[in-house]
């Protein structure tokens, strides 16, 4: 509904409360919050190498969560489909959540394909440039479909998926990525540890 002066919905209506801040969250676990945002095809190994690097963070008592396409799209998401109108309120909603988490100071390890700039940059925009790491997984798109985990490549070529991106809507490389990792050139280890230097790093720097 389209908030107007009358109805209940316009912010005029609302008053946000003021709760303990996200400095008292990060005092309390002991760590930073972060987004890390995953970007990249379908089967590119966003998701295996989030759960690397879930674990890796995990063995040094640090306090992280995967959101994870697949997963979000069962649940708070499951009225979305793939249209570009559809993937942007999927990545709205995925950002404002994830911001909710890195604001309670958790490590937030995101995988959605979120296959164009603009849709990257409104998640970047929502969540802060300052708490938005980009790591895009550039494995490319032979390879991806070489691997189809899933099946979706073979079932797009023939035409029963539509608007798949790769084969039937676009994907956008990210321009300026925090970090690029190939998942066919480098090891999974390699790929984590990357990803976990990158949050190091960025701890060190604040
Ligand atoms: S996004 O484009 O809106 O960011 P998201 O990451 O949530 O996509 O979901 C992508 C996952 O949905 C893929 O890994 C794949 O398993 C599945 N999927 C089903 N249909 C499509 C499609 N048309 N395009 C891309 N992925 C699809």
């Amino acid at each position: 509904m389209v908030p107007n002066e009358q109805n209940e919905h316009h912010p005029a209506n609302i008053y946000p409360i003021t709760m303990m801040t996200r400095e008292d969250k990060e005092n309390l676990l002991g760590q930073r919050g972060i987004m890390v945002w995953f970007t990249g095809l379908s089967g590119s190994g966003k998701s295996t190498v989030a759960l690397g690097v879930e674990r890796e963070l995990h063995r040094q008592g640090i306090l992280c969560r995967i959101l994870d396409g697949d997963n979000i799209r069962t649940g708070i998401n499951n009225n979305l489909g793939f249209s570009a109108e559809d993937r942007r309120e999927n990545i709205r909603r995925i950002a404002e959540v994830g911001k909710l988490f890195v604001q309670t100071g958790i490590v937030t390890l995101a995988c959605f394909v979120s296959p164009t700039n603009d849709i990257r940059q409104l998640a970047r925009d929502i969540i802060g440039a300052d708490d938005f790491l980009e790591v895009y997984v550039s494995t490319p798109i032979e390879e991806c479909e070489r691997r189809d985990v899933k099946g979706l490549y073979a079932r797009a070529r023939r035409g029963e998926v539509k608007d798949f991106t790769g084969i039937s809507a676009p994907f956008e490389a990210p321009l300026y990525p925090s970090l690029s990792i190939d998942t066919s050139r480098l090891s999974l280890e390699d790929c984590v540890q990357k990803v976990v230097q990158l949050i190091t790093n960025h701890n060190r720097q604040k």
